[in-house]
């Protein structure tokens, strides 16, 4: 690794003009297969024994271009890019699970991993034992003879609960556990999970990662044989690989991940002090805020607090809906990390796969309404929420 800062690596990192072109930008090498010179050569390359393409299911090299740019931004040894942040997820646990297996998870998590955990893994054999991270306690507690992999979200989605990366990935270690967790709302411009002992970083790069809402696909960055095992195993097996547009999708996102996540850390400040300080707002659950419960965490293991939010409004569900009914600037869908601030409502939206009785133990109340703040004005996102506010 050279010693460029994160800024010009983003830019930089994985890249180098075209040597028979001279094309600055990285192709799209929009191709399924490649061409051997011969016998020799294609039996080689299926052994491992020479350096090459094959075939784009098992690597491409704008995917390549993608791998090392964020293998080196999260400060690990290799990378592999997958079809969606799903994708990601699947890969990345399953290639080390067996059936018999046990596992602890944060809760809350996203609805789909959620889901894949609570109703798929049990059908395979694997055992899942969900547990507030924020009490570091629940580890051990939970820890069985079986357990193999701990895997948690910090901050985690939607309530922005964080759990702490060093004593979590010393009790992996201690425990003979793989750690996972998955970095989507933090990105390593923010928080760099491997610095800390945590065993394997994923994201849903659909979220800041592209930055621009134009994408579905995700990443892993791990240590080079646990790549090697999930790229030769998993990914290549049960095939959720990136495509290569939107490989280079990612790679032109990540040029400008510093600029838009420094506008969208700023804006999302001055939001959330404007929301606390709001009559209408009853809780609101944010880490840049000095009321957070983990704001000294967060302090220590994030160098910025990004741009979810979450709150819940004095009049419930009611004031809530009518507030994301009511908003002109502010849009509502779900996705985050977009160019354009999106508000959501999690129990019916992202996290309606989880049923309410999950739901509730995980902290999602019916009226938590979830803000990714964009890189618009902050003074027109403030404006907006105030019309929205003002007409509860
Ligand atoms: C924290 C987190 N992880 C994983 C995912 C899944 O990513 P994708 O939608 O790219 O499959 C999401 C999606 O919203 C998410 O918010």
């Amino acid at each position: 690794m050279t010693n460029w800062h994160f800024n010009t690596r983003a830019v930089h990192k994985g890249e180098s003009p075209c040597p028979l072109t001279g094309a600055l930008r990285t192709p799209i090498y929009q191709t399924s297969t490649f061409a051997f010179k011969d016998v020799e050569q294609g039996g080689n390359l299926f052994k491992g024994e020479d350096k090459g393409y094959i075939y784009t299911r098992l690597g491409n090299p704008t995917q390549t271009v993608l791998e090392e740019k964020m293998a080196d931004l999260e400060e690990g040894e290799a990378a592999c890019a997958a079809a969606s942040g799903m994708a990601a997820v699947t890969s990345a646990t399953l290639a080390f699970l067996n059936k018999g297996d046990h596992i602890i998870s944060s809760r809350p998590l996203y609805g789909c991993t959620y889901s894949l955990f609570k109703d798929f893994f049990p059908r395979w054999g694997i055992e899942v034992s969900f547990v507030d991270l924020a009490n570091i306690e629940s580890i051990p507690k939970n820890i069985k003879e079986n357990t193999r992999m701990i895997y948690f979200e910090t901050p985690a989605n939607p309530t922005m609960k964080l759990a702490d990366l060093a004593k979590v990935a010393a009790l992996g270690k201690s425990n003979n556990c793989i750690t996972v967790v998955d970095n989507t709302f933090m990105t390593p411009y923010f928080q760099k999970p491997l610095t800390y002992g945590i065993d394997i970083v994923l994201h849903s790069a659909t979220k800041y990662i592209g930055g621009h809402g134009d994408v579905i696909a995700g990443i892993i960055i791990s240590n080079k044989d646990y790549i090697d095992e999930i790229k030769k195993g998993t990914l290549k097996d049960l095939g959720g690989v990136i495509s290569p547009f939107d490989a280079w999708l990612l790679i032109r996102g990540l040029k400008t991940l510093p600029l838009r996540m420094e506008r969208i850390n700023n804006n999302a400040i001055e939001v959330a002090h404007f929301l606390a300080s709001s009559p209408k707002i009853q809780e609101i659950y944010y880490p840049g805020l000095a009321q957070h419960p983990q704001h000294q965490l967060a302090k220590e293991q994030m160098t910025g607090f990004g741009g979810m939010i979450s709150f819940e409004l004095k009049g419930g569900f009611a004031a809530g809906k009518k507030l994301m009914n009511n908003l002109k600037l502010c849009t509502l869908a779900v996705s985050l990390g977009d160019a354009e601030t999106l508000i959501q409502h999690p129990s019916s939206m992202t996290h309606s796969v989880v049923c309410e009785d999950d739901r509730l133990l995980a902290g999602i109340s019916e009226g938590l309404v979830r803000l990714s703040v964009g890189i618009e004005d902050a003074r027109d996102i403030i404006s907006d929420l105030q019309q929205g506010l003002a007409n509860l």
